[in-house]
């Protein structure tokens, strides 16, 4: 999903792909090159501020601006509170809520200075509905959904917009990671038959369904939209469905 987001955001100047998995964003950076766009790797540990300012500083040091900021890191481990390891607490909060409150740290002192930018987070469904032994990912996706509509009310009279979208599942590396960790509790080797009997449109999403949407809160052509929540999940949460 991070890659397909990157895509998009290449005609728009130069892109940084902030990743902690320095590979991954260069595989990035390249595909936007060959897309004819023009984009750098910033190797950074979206928990960690100083690693993030320290981009946000590469980046402009490199003649980036960053306008449009896409927070799309995230991991996910699932469990009950009776037997979920306690680090999980930490470490999916550290990435998925901390690491999204840390980029918009360094973004909004930016955006404050030229009162214009637009932020679009990546939460989850799970950030405003319940699901079962999914207690510590939807409380980080809960609080980046918390934090967006806030973000939308202190920064809207400068004209920053903030909006948050949520996906629901979606063929990229961390469904196939979910498989390999989870698969036996949920749908085991027929993963993805399993998440996709649960959409009413028949199947799980792809990472560009979602960019397609980020893209559009980012431009010109979602101007009054701040504060929003966008689910994308083919109707999956629109409520009980039986197939
Ligand atoms: N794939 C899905 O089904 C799905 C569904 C709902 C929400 N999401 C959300 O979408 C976002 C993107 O997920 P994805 O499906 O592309 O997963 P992914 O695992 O393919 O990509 C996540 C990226 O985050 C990076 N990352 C992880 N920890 C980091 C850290 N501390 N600092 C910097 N980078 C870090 C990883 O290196 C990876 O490139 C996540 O926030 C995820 O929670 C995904």
């Amino acid at each position: 999903m991070g890659r397909a987001i990157c895509m998009r955001f290449a005609a728009h100047g130069l892109v940084g792909v902030l990743d902690r998995n320095c590979d991954g964003a260069r595989e990035t950076v390249d595909l936007i090159g060959a897309a004819g766009g023009s984009a750098v790797a910033l190797e950074a540990d979206v928990a960690d501020a100083a690693s993030v300012d320290a981009a946000f500083e590469r980046f402009e040091a490199m003649g980036g601006i960053p306008q449009m900021v896409v927070p799309c890191a995230g991991i996910e481990r699932i469990g009950t509170v009776v037997d979920e390891p306690l680090e999980d607490w930490d470490l999916v909060m550290g990435v998925n809520a901390k690491g999204v409150y840390l980029t918009a740290r360094a973004a909004f002192r930016r955006f404050v200075e030229r009162r214009s930018g637009s932020f679009v987070a990546i939460a989850s469904d799970a950030g405003v509905l319940g699901s079962s032994q999914y207690g510590v990912y939807c409380a980080s996706k809960h609080a980046v959904v918390g934090l967006i509509r806030c973000l939308a009310l202190d920064f809207g009279p400068l004209g920053i917009r903030s909006n948050v979208v949520c996906p629901y599942t979606i063929d990229t590396p961390m469904l196939d990671d979910f498989t390999a960790r989870y698969g036996g509790e949920y749908g085991g080797q027929e993963n993805s038959d399993f998440w996709a009997d649960s959409v009413p449109l028949g199947r799980i999403g792809e990472a560009d369904e979602v960019a397609s949407v980020v893209d559009f809160l980012s431009s010109p052509a979602a101007s009054y939209v701040n504060g929003s929540v966008y689910l994308v999940d083919g109707g999956a949460n629109a409520g009980a469905y039986h197939r």
